[in-house]
C-alpha cells in the first residue's frame, strides 16, 4: 500500500481567541516551535514524503513561508485551501486529487504525539490497515473528543461524537489511517447537527463494513491535544521539560529527515546555520557531531 499525508490545519482556533485573531494557531508556538512542526514530525516518522498541507485561506501565504515546497526536509509539500472549517471529512473532498490511487494518513494539526516505539505503532498502522485505523487513547475527559465504545473482547461496538454522557473513555486521536476507498465513503457523510462532515460517521462507515480497526496507545505515552489555552500551555511545557533534560528535541522535522537520510549532512548544516540566533541552530550542528 502507498500512502500520501495530509494535515488539517484549517479554521480559525477560536477556542484560542485572541491569539488566533490574525494568525492560524497550528502556527503558534508549541515551546520553541511551531505546532505544525509536531504533526508533520509525525508524517515524516510514518515515512511519508508527499504531504498535502489544507489551511483556510487567511494563513495559506504564512504556512508556504514557513515550509515552501518541502524542499529542505526532503520531503515535497502541496497546499490546499480549506474555505469553512466544515469537518475534518472535507480534507478527503479537497485532497481527491492529491490522493487518487493511495492509501492516506490524515493528522489534525493540533495534535502532538510523542512515546516509545512511536514509528514501530506508525509502521504497523499502515502495513495492517485493512480498511482504516484509528489510534485511541483514554482520557479523563471523553465528552470533548470522538469515542470509541469496546465489547469485553475489545471489539469495537460503537462510535460516538462528544457524547454527552458516559460511554467509555477511549478517545479517537486526531492521527488515522485510510485505504483508498476513504474517497467515496467521504462524499456520503452528511453535516452533523453542529453542521460539519464528521470524521466520526465516517469511521462509522469502515465500521458497518468491519473494516475499522482501533490501536489502543499505551500508557505513558503522551497524545496532546493543543487546541485550547490550558492545553498549549501543558504541550508547552510538556516538550519543555522533556527537551531541557535530554538535550534532544520533540517534533524537529530538520532533525528526522536528516536521520532518514532524506538530506545529507550539508544539507543540515545550511539549515542549521540559518537558525543560529535562536539555539535551534545549535541543536543541529551538535546532531552531525553525534555519534547516536
Ligand atoms: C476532532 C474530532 C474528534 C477527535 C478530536 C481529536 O474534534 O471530531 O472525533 O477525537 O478531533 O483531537 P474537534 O477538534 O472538532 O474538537
Amino acid at each position: 500500500m502507498k500512502y500520501k499525508g495530509i494535515i488539517l490545519a484549517g479554521g480559525y482556533g477560536k477556542r484560542l481567541s485572541p491569539l488566533t485573531r490574525s494568525i492560524s494557531k497550528h502556527l503558534l508556538p508549541i515551546y520553541d516551535k511551531p505546532m505544525i512542526y509536531y504533526s508533520l514530525s509525525t508524517l515524516m516518522l510514518a515515512g511519508l514524503r508527499e504531504i498535502l498541507i489544507i489551511s483556510s485561506p487567511r494563513d495559506q501565504s504564512l504556512y508556504k513561508v514557513l515550509l515552501g515546497n518541502g524542499e529542505s526536509f526532503g520531503i515535497n509539500i502541496k497546499y490546499a485551501i480549506q474555505e469553512r472549517p466544515d469537518g475534518i471529512v472535507q480534507s478527503f473532498l479537497i485532497g481527491e486529487k492529491f490522493l487518487k490511487g493511495y492509501s492516506s494518513v490524515v493528522i489534525l494539526g493540533d495534535n502532538l504525539f510523542h512515546g516509545q516505539n512511536f514509528i514501530k505503532q506508525l509502521e504497523e498502522s499502515m502495513s495492517n490497515n485493512n480498511g482504516a485505523t484509528v489510534m485511541v487513547y483514554p482520557v479523563s475527559d471523553p465528552q470533548n473528543y470522538g469515542i470509541i465504545e469496546f465489547d469485553e473482547c475489545y471489539n469495537i461496538k460503537s462510535l460516538y461524537e462528544k457524547p454527552k454522557s458516559f460511554k467509555s473513555q477511549y478517545a479517537i486521536t486526531g492521527l488515522y489511517f485510510y485505504d483508498e476507498t476513504v474517497i467515496d465513503k467521504a462524499h456520503k457523510v452528511t453535516p452533523s447537527n453542529r453542521g460539519e462532515l464528521e470524521i466520526t460517521d465516517l469511521n462509522k462507515l469502515y465500521l458497518m463494513e468491519n473494516k475499522l480497526n482501533a490501536k489502543i496507545i499505551s500508557r505513558g505515552f503522551a497524545w496532546l491535544d493543543t487546541g485550547s489555552i490550558d492545553s498549549l500551555h501543558d504541550a508547552t511545557s510538556y516538550v519543555r521539560t522533556l527537551e531541557r533534560r535530554q538535550g534532544l528535541k520533540i517534533g524537529c522535522p530538520e532533525e528526522i529527515a536528516w536521520r532518514k537520510g532524506w538530506i545529507d549532512d550539508k544539507q543540515l548544516e545550511s539549515l542549521a546555520i540559518d537558525l543560529l540566533d535562536s539555539g535551534y541552530g545549535e541543536y543541529l550542528l551538535k546532531l552531525l557531531n553525534r555519534i547516536n
